[in-house]
């Protein structure tokens, strides 16, 4: 290197490859920010950042809720998947002579809502017979750990038995066995805890019977001991935490398409995913699998309650999904359909009796069901969701207006969330607003799945919307990158149109990215917010931002970068104070491949100067994801930055960062 301006190429040159991405290559002037620390600003909604959940892509059953038996209620059946029925997840044990058999019967079912059950047929002593289950592709186990296992047995002929239960690895190790007393002539469950001595991945759980006879077997089930908070009946703590940890202010539930349904006999019934779970009527899942309930709406409202977010469950709009049959082929073109007018008065009463069920007293009908199953103190429900993305068709606003009325009459404290439509434009979203406008809805569910230019191009969608009328709820919204990756491109225009979403915070007053979890081998919908295995978890990128807004929010909107013209230049911000602590939060999401400087003069300083917490989410490439096995996921990494009157900022390429102005204690 013989000169200074060698230097200065070969940093240019390695920079320009990305290998030094924190050198600013700008010789534009720097930009500018003004921030005046002690101006009153515009208010954002606190509610701004929560989640969509729907159980799609196996996010309940085989996911969140912790349950390890897939088919533990023998209810799988060919219109839940096409191949599938009452064994599907079981093998039959049994010698490979004899009459021993295992058949599934209907005929003294514990519940008509859980009409199957299987019926182990010991012919002669010294047969085994019994099933074994796989799980979700296997059950992973850890060493040491505590299993509760429970089935419900009836003895249906001769005299009774014990029966076996055991855990073993896939090549039939032993990991965990126990016996379980003979069992009675009536239904009864049973209760052992098992505690496998190492490690497994792919476990299977076996249950025989080795005595004559014919013994009923429902409701086989492996719960760890280890759920969120402890619950029985609970969720998986890992991704329960991960979901925890975006600090959520609402949870969505329990969809997405889940909730309208596919036909008429699909639609979403909160009362059949309550009570006890052997009495809890399944169903097929919209996405082409089963719905076990046992996630159900007393373990979403407590779910919410763990992690201090509102909850908002949607309720069909009286209409089905308008996609009816797009997954199953003999409803092909089915369409929306509409609970008839005269069942509507009953559906209304559901739809009531769910807010009893989250507020109403313990001497209320659905109160004392909420009671019953644990919880006496009521949910404090304030928002209803009516409606998921429908067509707005005659039909679907005659049947929202009677739901919303009522809603309105008996439970003024509840606020009912309209929609508009499939799309963030066109006939439908014309029709939804009238609707909301006509009938007065003080808050309208809008969805946007669209690629991450739409966003950089709509960063001022909200800027002059009627502050007036209804607010916005931004309820499913994703950039969707191509071949709907979710790359870093995707998430830095999520992390754009969440700045914008901040400005416009008196106006959006809630958003929930969509959908949030995917199994892996299992995903039917791309991207999502979180992957994962049997055994571990993959946020994406877009997790991480959602995670930064949920951290670093802020109920006061002070301003943003000035002069950006966004048509030119991947550049957005916004400045947003916490009351609470009153920190002030600058977020600057810099999607150019060149680093840029920001000048930042920060009127009011004084209780600010000194540090100030840098979050920075950058990689080298926009097509960089976190998926599984990633080497080098993207990460936001923590640093440090000198903060006074004036002071400048770096913004790497390809980055979001988060800078955190903290308030001292007692400054004001
Ligand atoms: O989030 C996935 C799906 O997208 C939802 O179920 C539906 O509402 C939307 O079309």
């Amino acid at each position: 290197m013989k000169s200074l301006f060698d230097l200065i190429r070969f940093l240019l040159v390695l920079s320009a490859f990305g290998l030094i991405p924190h050198l600013v290559l700008a010789e534009d002037a720097p930009l500018k920010l003004t921030i005046d620390a002690t101006a009153e600003g515009k208010p954002i909604s606190p509610d701004l950042i929560g989640v969509f959940y729907e159980d799609l892509s196996y996010a309940a059953d085989g996911g969140l809720y912790a349950e390890l038996i897939q088919n533990r209620s023998f209810e799988f059946g060919p219109a839940d998947h096409e191949g599938w029925n009452a064994l599907t997840g079981w093998d039959v044990i049994k010698p490979e002579e004899g009459r021993a058999r295992v058949i599934i019967d209907t005929g003294l079912p514990i519940d008509p809502n859980n009409p199957h059950y299987a019926v182990l047929g010991v012919a002669a002593a010294g047969e085994t017979v019994g099933l074994r289950n796989y799980g979700y592709d296997g059950i992973a186990l850890k060493a040491g750990a505590a299993y509760g296992f429970s089935a419900f047995a009836i003895q249906l002929a001769d005299a009774p038995g014990p029966l076996r239960v055991a855990l073993e690895d896939a090549d039939g190790e032993v990991l965990a066995e126990t016996t379980l007393p003979p069992a009675t002539g009536r239904w009864e469950k049973y209760e052992a805890t098992l505690t496998p001595d190492a490690d497994c991945d792919d476990a299977r759980l076996i249950v025989t019977a080795s005595h004559p006879g014919r013994l009923g077997l429902d409701m086989v089930s492996l719960f760890p001991a280890d759920t969120f908070r402890g619950h029985p009946n609970g969720l998986r703590p890992d991704l329960a935490q991960a979901v925890a940890d975006l600090k959520p202010r609402f949870v969505r539930f329990p969809g997405g398409c889940l909730v309208h349904g596919d036909g008429l006999d699909n639609i979403y019934h909160w009362k059949h995913t309550v009570g006890p779970v052997e009495r809890r009527k399944t169903q097929r899942n919209i996405w082409n699998y089963h719905q076990s309930f046992g996630l159900g709406y007393y373990e979403y409202f407590r779910w919410c309650e763990d992690m201090d977010a509102e909850p908002m469950p949607i309720v069909a709009a009286g209409v089905t999904c308008q996609n009816s049959g797009a997954g199953v082929s003999r409803r092909w073109g089915q369409g929306q359909r509409a609970i008839p007018t005269e069942d509507m008065p009953a559906y209304v009463q559901d739809v009531l009796d769910l807010i009893e069920f989250a507020n109403g007293p313990t001497d209320s009908k659905w109160g004392a069901v909420r009671a019953e199953m644990g919880h006496p103190e009521p949910f404090g429900l304030k928002y209803l969701g009516v409606g998921n993305e429908d067509r707005i068709t005659d039909e679907f606003a005659e049947r929202f207006e009677m739901i919303f009325d009522a809603v309105r009459e008996k439970h003024p404290e509840v606020t009912v969330i309209g929609t508009s439509g499939p799309w963030p434009d066109g006939e439908d979203y014309d029709r939804g607003w009238a609707l909301i406008r006509q009938l007065g809805v003080a808050l309208v569910d809008e969805h946007s799945y669209k690629p991450p230019q739409w966003f950089w191009d709509n960063l001022d969608r909200f800027d002059d919307h009627d502050r007036d009328g209804a607010k916005v709820y931004l309820g499913e919204w994703a950039a969707h990158d191509d071949g709907r990756r979710p790359t870093l491109r995707a998430a830095l225009a999520e992390a754009a149109y969440l700045t914008s979403l901040e400005r416009n915070g008196d106006v959006v007053v809630m958003s929930s990215y969509a959908p949030l979890f995917a199994k892996r081998g299992h995903t039917h919908w791309n991207p999502d917010l979180i992957y994962f295995d049997n055994q571990r978890f993959y946020p994406t990128i877009s997790y991480h931002v959602q995670k930064l807004f949920g951290h670093h929010a802020g109920d006061e909107y002070l301003g943003q970068v000035d002069g950006v013209d966004v048509a030119q230049t991947q550049l957005a911000s916004s400045v947003v104070r916490d009351r609470q602590t009153g920190d002030v939060i600058i977020k600057l999401v810099n999607a150019e491949p060149d680093a840029a400087a920001v000048d930042v003069t920060l009127a009011g300083a004084d209780g600010f100067a000194g540090e100030a917490t840098l979050l920075t989410l950058a990689g080298d490439d926009l097509d960089r994801t976190n998926a599984a096995g990633a080497p080098d996921p993207v990460l936001p990494e923590e640093t440090r930055v000198s903060v006074d009157e004036h002071f400048s900022l770096t913004l790497p390429p390809h980055s979001f960062s988060v800078v955190r102005l903290h308030r001292p204690p007692g400054v004001h």
